[in-house]
């Protein structure tokens, strides 16, 4: 789906190998103050993995600690992934409010 919806996630789609370290990138500009990664598995709900308000790290749900959340300024939030595991195969989702 590719709307203007003023949240934007770079890159698309990620294939990675399990040795290599990543980063998803998200940025918004709809001067959200909080921002969220999700992950999403098939067939289930998205699950909160990192929330942050004000740059602050409000919620950080038990994923591995391979999942590392950055967030450099209120606009934009990362994911930086490292040694992935088969069952980290899922959609994550950026969202901000
Ligand atoms: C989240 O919590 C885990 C377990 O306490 C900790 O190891 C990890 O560093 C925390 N992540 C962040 C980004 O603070």
């Amino acid at each position: 789906v590719l709307m203007d919806t003023g949240i934007t996630q770079m890159p698309r789609h990620l294939v990675m190998g399990m040795r290599n370290k990543k980063s998803l990138k998200c940025k918004q500009h709809l001067g959200h103050n909080s921002m969220y990664w999700y992950k999403q598995s098939a067939q289930k709900p998205p699950e909160l993995m990192f929330s942050y308000n004000y740059q602050k790290l409000i919620e950080n749900n038990t994923v591995p600690s391979r999942f590392s959340p950055e967030c450099p300024d209120s606009s934009q939030l990362y994911l930086h992934v490292d040694a992935l595991e088969p069952e980290d195969s899922a959609v994550y989702l950026c969202a901000s409010s």
